[in-house]
């Protein structure tokens, strides 16, 4: 592919650490890149740069792929401040209390809960995310389940369907289960690609969750799991041993459930704002990397239990408080986030700033990633291109 093959082309130029995510892990300075037709098409020195119809100078900003967002919970209405607010004085965090967002999700007509994500998943985009996945979850009947996954395929770029996040009140266990597997699923599918359980006590046990996963698989769903959130709930050994794209929290971890993600494919998907809010203890996150566990970082914003849309937050604690590497987060905020999709090889790839590969990239107002934790909570997010466009331009 050459520049020229395209109407209109930009180079971004006077790049002083350009992050790629390529096969050599390296970071190049004084570089430069090419964009058009919505891809990269030229990566190199900046001094060797070929003419582009425009120009756009960094001078000697870090740019690196854009953020690559796998956990969130954007379709919902209702507020649950006043829950955080007695969990901040001490209260317990509790499953149960999904059903309050289940109540005000019910309520909410489409346009609303559509306006609600949406306005999200562009307050995300002002931070460097490029690529979102979302879930259902808080609808838990046929209609607004259904609604739900229709209105998250509107706004996000991967939709999981979250059907068995907890039994709804009232409800039997088992025909809800069933409702999950059945006409629930048939009813959401044309909308999802994955499907996921909550594994964990108050809401599935490994059998149940099993069960769910097993039916997604028939319908030709990837898989992924709420495992070890609050406890040592079998959630991540299942995930494993079902080859799972993802297994999200991993708060709870035996050497055995670090060696069952260690011997298999499942990444390892930590959510830093999650635990600080519910005041759990963090994912092991050292102890994954060290095994040699493939990790992604991710917001998980919901009104529950984390409500952020900032990967540069959830970055900045993992180096701060987990014991990543900056580089190791950077990777885990974005390659290792396309994998846990499996969208980090191929022509649709995200993650990483490739040659031919999608041109989803940021600009930091700093000179280098290690910014992002040196200076933590300062918006550093100068620019943002998704798929070729500048977004706010
Ligand atoms: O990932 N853990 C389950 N689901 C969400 C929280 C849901 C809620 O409390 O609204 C999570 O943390």
């Amino acid at each position: 592919m050459t520049a020229t093959q395209f109407t209109s082309t930009e180079l971004v130029t006077g790049i002083g650490e350009l992050t790629t995510h390529d096969d050599s892990g390296e970071r190049m300075h004084n570089a430069a890149l090419i964009i058009g037709g919505g891809r990269i098409l030229w990566i190199g020195a900046a001094a060797k740069a070929p003419a582009a119809d425009r120009r756009t100078d960094v001078d000697g900003r870090a740019v690196l792929p854009g953020w690559v967002d796998t956990h969130t919970h954007l379709v919902f209405g209702g507020d649950r401040s006043a829950e955080f607010e007695a969990r901040m004085a001490g209260q317990p965090y509790a499953a149960a209390g999904i059903n309050t967002t289940v109540d005000a999700t019910r309520a909410a007509t489409e346009e609303q809960l559509v306006a609600t994500a949406g306005h999200l998943r562009r307050e995300a985009e002002a931070q460097g995310t490029t690529f979102l996945e979302t879930k259902t979850g808080y609808g838990l009947d046929v209609a607004s389940e259904a609604r739900s996954a229709r209105a998250a395929a509107r706004v996000a770029d991967v939709v999981t369907f979250l059907g068995a996040h907890i039994v709804p009140a009232g409800l039997d266990r088992r025909d809800y289960l069933d409702l999950v597997t059945g006409p629930m699923l048939t009813a959401v599918r044309p909308y999802v690609q994955f499907i996921d359980a909550f594994c964990e006590q108050g809401a599935f046990d490994v059998e149940q969750t099993r069960e769910v996963l097993l039916a997604g698989r028939s319908s030709g769903l990837g898989l992924r799991v709420h495992g070890n959130q609050l406890g040592f709930s079998g959630g991540v050994q299942l995930a494993a041993e079902l080859g799972a794209a993802s297994v999200d929290h991993c708060n709870y971890l035996e050497p055995v459930d670090i060696d069952a993600l260690a011997a298999g494919t499942t990444v390892a998907t930590l959510l830093p704002a999650c635990d600080l809010s519910t005041r759990q203890p963090f994912a092991p996150a050292r102890r994954l990397l060290d095994a040699g566990v493939t990790i992604a970082l991710a917001t998980n914003c919901n009104p529950g239990t984390s409500y952020t849309t900032s990967m540069p937050f959830c970055v900045a604690t993992a180096v701060l408080q987990m014991g990543l590497t900056v580089s190791e987060a950077v990777w885990a905020a974005t390659r290792g986030a396309a994998r846990s999709l499996d969208r980090d090889q191929g022509a649709d790839a995200v993650g990483s700033l490739q040659v031919g590969g999608r041109a989803d990239l940021q600009v930091l107002n700093a000179p280098s990633i290690s910014h992002l934790a040196y200076r933590p909570g300062v918006p550093l997010t100068g620019a943002v291109w998704r798929h070729g466009l500048r977004l706010g331009s």
